[in-house]
């Protein structure tokens, strides 16, 4: 959990935070936005209860809401990014791409700072659902289908905030038989099929995170409660070997498209419908997850435009048709396949397609003293003398004509505190077949709806938060 210290500390060790002040702080001029870079907060971790305090949740007509939140903020800003390489990678290689040998060796990767064994860290977002009646803080995403949390007996778990799940103390759990169409089931969602125990008929699981981390356990049943709306003989993994990026959290929601994520195992409650609104790094600020398809609870300042998903039932693939900055259409029009991702941080683009948005970018955002590049990012600014800088918004346009406009706090990546290496927060991919991704940068304060029975996905503008 997050404190603040004391007034008297209060400047001791400023994060400067990319703060958009509330109530006319952001100025439209023209095609651009202001970005107040002042110091704002002191954020204190404390290690024993940085991450889960439980979120909370609602249900207001019809709704379901359970209140996002970022974890692990203090993180060094180059493991989040090295974390977010690894991912990309094992995203791609998922994909088909068989890239994953080439990008070993691609010039981002050998820019990065990596120890060996240094213990890699991604930018979270956490909600906190009940297991079997146990509150359960969990990381969401829409990258992976099996939803999980670390199990006792456990072989090998790292350490949670919450009491590890006991099956022996739920008498509404169930584990699932192999060779049963359940555990079968498992092969789309982690690409690994289920095997039967050596010593009783449960269905075992393996998924790998490819980026290190790593869930081993055995598929069961029980019943979850998300915002007091409880779903009876839910299948999740018991995971009894677990590691990795996890923080401090009991384990992970999955919001694929596969049979077996939570959304499509909750389709006849929520009708295959959620959506998120991802928060900034604020100070206490909070975003939310709604399960279904209620409209009328969404803040959205904008009305809600809609894309078609890509028929490709595996993830959630965009047809990214156009990018403006500043109001600048790029030249050259194209039609990409995206994926969009809630666990990728910084947005990926084809080297064709980065290449003309930085080219735009540093034409309209000029006369900046230039920082060194900073892991993936490799078009950096030195703003440290600057109160407010005035950014060229940067738009993408989608197949359908549904343009989306990246909140200002999601154009600018401050490595540094004091903004002295605050770098444009997209990056190129290796080579140009690989497919393009969305990341939760650049999806801030925006309302992003999946509707995953209509096959389309949504955006509109909004300030997140809980309340
Ligand atoms: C699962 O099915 C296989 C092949 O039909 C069979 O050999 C095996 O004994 C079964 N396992 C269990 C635990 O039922
Ligand atoms: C993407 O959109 C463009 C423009 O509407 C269209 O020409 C193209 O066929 C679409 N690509 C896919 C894969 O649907």
């Amino acid at each position: 959990m997050v404190g603040i210290r004391a007034a008297s500390s209060w400047f001791a060790f400023l994060p400067l935070v990319l703060v958009v002040a509330a109530g006319g702080g952001v100025s439209f001029l023209g095609e651009k936005k202001v970005l107040v870079l002042r110091p704002r907060f002191q954020l204190e971790v404390t290690k024993t209860s940085e991450k889960c305090l439980p979120q909370r949740s609602r249900r207001v007509a019809g709704a379901t809401i359970l209140e996002v939140k970022q974890q692990g903020r203090k993180d060094a800003t180059w493991k989040v990014l090295a974390g977010d390489n690894a991912r990309v990678r094992s995203l791609q290689s998922r994909l088909g791409n068989t890239v994953a040998n080439r990008a070993e060796a691609a010039p981002s990767e050998a820019r990065l700072p990596l120890n060996s064994g240094a213990k890699v860290q991604t930018q979270n977002y956490i909600v906190t659902i009940e297991l079997a009646g146990k509150q359960m803080t969990v990381i969401v995403d829409t990258g992976s289908d099996l939803t999980w949390v670390q199990c006792v007996p456990c072989k090998s778990c790292y350490s949670q905030e919450d009491p590890l799940f006991d099956p022996a103390a739920s008498p509404s759990y169930q584990p699932i038989p192999c060779n049963t169409s359940t555990c079968d089931s498992l092969r789309a969602a982690t690409g690994i099929s289920g095997v039967c125990g050596s010593d009783r008929p449960s269905c075992n699981y393996e998924l790998s995170y490819g980026d290190g981390s790593y869930t081993n356990g055995v598929l069961a049943r029980d019943s979850i409660s998300l915002a007091s709306v409880s779903v009876e003989g839910f299948v999740f993994g018991c995971g009894r070997s677990n590691g990795g990026m996890f923080g401090g959290t009991s384990g992970l929601m999955g919001l694929g498209r596969a049979q077996l994520s939570l959304i499509s195992q909750t389709t006849p409650r929520f009708g295959g419908v959620f959506s998120y609104c991802l928060p900034t790094q604020e100070f206490d600020s909070s975003g939310s997850l709604i399960l279904g398809s209620a409209y009328d609870t969404f803040k959205n300042l904008t009305p809600v435009v809609f894309t078609n998903m890509l028929p490709d039932s595996s993830s959630y693939f965009l047809n990214l048709t156009g990018m403006s900055i500043g109001g600048v259409a790029l030249q050259d029009q194209f039609s990409t396949k995206v994926l969009i991702d809630s666990g990728t941080v910084i947005t990926r683009l084809a080297p064709s397609v980065y290449k003309l948005v930085k080219d735009e970018f540093l034409r309209q955002f000029s006369g900046f003293p230039p920082a060194p590049d900073f892991s993936i990012l490799d078009t950096c600014f030195d703003l440290a003398g600057y109160k407010e800088v005035s950014i060229p918004n940067i738009r993408f346009a989608f197949q359908g004509d549904a343009e989306v406009e990246v909140d200002v706090s999601g154009v600018l990546y401050l490595v540094k505190q004091d903004a002295s290496q605050a770098c444009l927060a997209f990056a190129s991919l290796a080579y140009e077949d690989e497919v393009g991704i969305i990341g939760n940068y650049q999806q801030k304060n925006l309302r992003v709806v999946y509707d995953t029975v209509g096959s389309r996905l949504g955006f509109a503008e909004e300030n997140c938060g809980y309340s």
